[in-house]
């Protein structure tokens, strides 16, 4: 019997060892089930202490009395076996408690299937990005749950170095990581893990992501400005984002520049002359080059352009900013307030209304 006795033990104790249940921060266990299993397993047994008080402690949960007794074994097979476990003495007063999770780690969806947080692409729950090199970069995820209800954790690590995050407080749908010892000098040898835990009632959740800080570096998006220089010359200009790093010249931007003839948007394609690739020499009417320079003249304003840039980090391997686009109208003609106020136009407002509206986005 004893023999017996102790087999079982080991074999409890060996199931226990291969993770079914596990500690995630004090007083909460989480119990991973494979909803595809009908029969029960025995590792998903939870052992309940109350402390040292007695034989006289009692247990609940949501106000029902389960047990009695300082330690309590409890099995979980679904959601309705989770909860809130609580240990009271003769009086009724709370003595501790263990918050009872579930990790579903399968079932008819598959492997890890998620609810709490939308996919955003095959697999890809969280997005990080950062507007600079400065070692802080943000992270976001799309609830499915209200956040009311549901609790996020998240922490970001990297050897060596202490990376600290804070989840917003309102929509719980983003973080704020800051990484103090991120030198952007030195090559990144090891890429920064970001856990999220997340909890919805009895359901628990959890979501990672990799990355270098190198690669999730997206500008935010650049000014443009806009200069007539008479005779049909146009001087377009715009400048590096206001968060993005300085010096400049320690951390230069690329920039795409795009003057679209009529109506199109930023991410129409134009294709470049193959006699002249990726140089300022329109083809068909339309520019797309590439350039480190901040500025262009535009020599034949003579037709209604779409004028974009983005940038990116020069060196790095990382998104592209958003576009910026301003509408470009010729001034000599076109002033579409012209026939409205035609009048007003005609006899000595027309040049400048004409000026102001061709000063505007
Ligand atoms: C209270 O419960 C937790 C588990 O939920 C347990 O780890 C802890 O030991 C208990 N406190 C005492 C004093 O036993
Ligand atoms: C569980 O019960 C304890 C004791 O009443 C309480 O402090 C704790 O907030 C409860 N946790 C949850 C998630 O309801
Ligand atoms: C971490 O620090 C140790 C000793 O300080 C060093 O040997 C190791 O190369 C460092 N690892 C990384 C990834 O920087
Ligand atoms: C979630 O937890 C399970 C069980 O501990 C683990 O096997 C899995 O790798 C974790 N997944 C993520 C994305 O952290
Ligand atoms: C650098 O980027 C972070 C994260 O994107 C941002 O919070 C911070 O304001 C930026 N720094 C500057 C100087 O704008
Ligand atoms: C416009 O003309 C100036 C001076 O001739 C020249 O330097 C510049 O490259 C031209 N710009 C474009 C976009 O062709």
């Amino acid at each position: 019997m004893d023999l017996l006795w102790s087999l079982l033990s080991i074999t409890c104790l060996f199931l226990q060892l291969e993770g079914c249940t596990r500690v995630i921060k004090p007083n909460t266990v989480v119990v991973d089930v494979d909803m595809t299993l009908s029969t029960p397993s025995p590792c998903r047994n939870v052992m309940l202490q109350c402390g040292e008080h007695g034989p006289s402690v009692y247990w609940q949960k949501e106000k029902q009395k389960i047990g009695k007794g300082s330690e309590l074994t409890i099995h979980v097979d679904d959601f309705p076996d989770a909860g809130n476990f609580t240990c009271h003495n003769d009086n009724g007063d709370i003595l501790n408690h263990t918050l009872v999770l579930i990790q579903v780690t399968k079932n008819d969806r598959g492997e890890y299937p998620k609810q709490i947080l939308q996919e955003i692409s095959d697999q890809i729950y969280i997005k990080c990005e950062t507007k600079n090199h400065s070692g802080v970069f943000e992270c976001s995820w799309n609830l499915n749950m209200n956040p009311n209800t549901v609790q996020i954790l998240v922490e970001a690590h990297r050897s060596n170095s202490s990376i600290s995050c804070t989840v917003h407080d309102l929509d719980k749908s983003r973080a704020v990581c800051h990484e103090l010892t991120y030198c952007p000098f030195q090559e990144e040898v090891e890429k920064v893990g970001f856990n999220l835990h997340a909890i919805d009632g009895p359901r628990f959740e959890n979501y990672s992501s990799e990355f270098f800080l190198a690669d999730i570096v997206k500008p935010e998006k650049v000014q443009i400005h806009k200069k007539d220089e008479g005779d049909k010359k146009v001087v377009m200009s715009w400048e590096y984002p206001q968060s993005w790093d300085h010096p400049h010249s320690y951390f230069p931007l690329t920039f795409e520049v795009k003057a679209l003839k009529n109506k199109h948007n930023c991410d129409h394609e134009v294709r470049s002359d193959p006699r002249t690739p990726n140089h300022k020499v329109p083809h068909k009417g339309s520019y797309h080059f590439f350039t480190e320079e901040t500025s262009l003249q535009l020599n034949h304003s003579t037709k209604k352009y779409v004028f974009c840039v983005r940038a990116k980090d020069m060196y790095c391997n990382s998104p592209w900013s958003e576009w910026s686009a301003i509408v470009l109208r010729d001034p000599g003609q076109q002033c579409w307030l012209k026939d409205y106020y035609y009048s007003l136009c005609f006899l000595k407002h027309r040049y400048s209304l004409c000026h102001m509206w061709h000063l505007g986005p």
